[in-house]
């Protein structure tokens, strides 16, 4: 594995059917040739993620995301208006596809995601590429994405050929994703980009997946994910906190920690900022830290400030909802 600044090395070990993982400005990438099979093969081997769960596709710009899709009039419509609104930028879109993916990084659907990323290191590298680069986060299936190179290196340093260090992420965490595929635009996933930018810049609702009716929104992989630790994940109120800690300290054997936006007499505890932009950007280094010192039963207090509550929110509950045994 070669850990490096050099984005001509990542661009070069792309074209030759290689894994490069990369800086965005929400999570690191598992990037690899989005037309190349065997190469988009290796990112679900590398992650332990089963096939049939599609990947977004990264371009460099509007012009090239057009090759990838395939929209009706009125979904081009709203391309442009939410690509001029939020690209570059954390925003994933799911549209009809062309030809142009292979079979596999889409899973086999119909449909495609597609994200410009505004962090230099992911442009200038999809700029000296020249294609569409796959990129899930580059965690191994199920656990915490990576907000830091090393956080890559220490998930998946020997399956990684290149480690492209672009800094710490500014958002932390994934991209939002908005389905343009049915009659009306659905929020997929919570992000960076809020359902009220989205809505407002599109003149019309945001629906829910809970709220819509469509088919097309079940995508694989969406209602199963999980953001999740080692240790058990409790959320739970500010006002609470006490109590909660006083009854673990009677049930003696687990190391509780705490993670909340304000400082709690315990030990090991996090202060978070209340604002959720802030207390987003440091979650996921905050929730492997919690693994470092062996936290057993992790208690955290959402933030209740800032535009990001939802895709924080999101994130929290789904580390502290129940996992499969595959994904500990
Ligand atoms: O911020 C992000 O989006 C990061 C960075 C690297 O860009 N990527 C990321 O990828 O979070 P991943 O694979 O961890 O999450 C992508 C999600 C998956 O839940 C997948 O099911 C969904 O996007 N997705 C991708 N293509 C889709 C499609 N055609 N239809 C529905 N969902 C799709
Ligand atoms: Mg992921």
């Amino acid at each position: 594995m070669i850990f490096t600044t050099d984005v001509a090395c990542g661009a070069k070990a792309l074209s030759q059917g290689m894994l490069v993982a990369f800086a965005t400005e929400t999570v690191y990438g598992l990037g690899a040739d989005a037309t190349n099979p065997a190469a988009v093969g290796r990112i679900f081997s590398a992650k332990g993620r089963p096939v049939g769960h599609p990947l977004i596709v990264h371009v460099a710009s509007v012009d090239s995301a057009i090759a990838w899709c395939d929209p009706s009039e009125a979904q081009a419509e709203m391309l442009a208006v939410l690509s001029d609104s939020f690209w570059p930028g954390p925003l994933t879109i799911i549209l009809p596809r062309s030809a142009l993916a292979a079979p596999q990084t889409v899973g086999g659907l119909t449909t495609i995601g597609l994200r410009v990323p505004s962090h230099p290191v992911a442009l200038e590298l999809l700029g000296q590429f020249g294609g569409g680069i796959a990129a899930p986060s580059a965690n191994r299936f199920g656990r915490v994405s990576p907000t830091t190179a090393q956080h890559v290196v220490d998930d998946l340093g020997s399956e990684v050929d290149v480690v492209l260090d672009g800094g710490p992420c500014e958002v932390g965490v994934e991209s939002t994703i908005v389905s343009l595929v049915d009659d009306q635009p659905v929020l997929l996933r919570a992000g960076g980009v809020t359902r009220v930018q989205l809505a407002a810049a599109l003149g019309m609702p945001v629906l829910a997946v809970a709220d819509s009716q469509a088919p097309t929104v079940k995508a694989p992989g969406m209602l199963r994910s999980h953001y999740a630790p080692d240790a058990e994940v409790e959320l739970i109120g500010a006002s609470d906190i006490e109590a909660r800690l006083a009854s673990a300290a009677c049930d003696g054997s687990n190391t509780v920690g705490v993670v909340a936006p304000f400082e709690v007499g315990h030990r090991p505890s996090w202060i978070l900022p209340d604002d959720s932009r802030g207390y987003a950007q440091r979650l996921y280094e905050v929730l492997r830290q919690a693994d470092s010192a062996n936290v057993d039963i992790l208690l955290v207090v959402p933030p209740t400030g800032g535009d990001l509550v939802e895709a924080v929110g999101d994130r929290l509950s789904k580390a502290a909802s129940p996992r499969p045994a595959s994904s500990r």
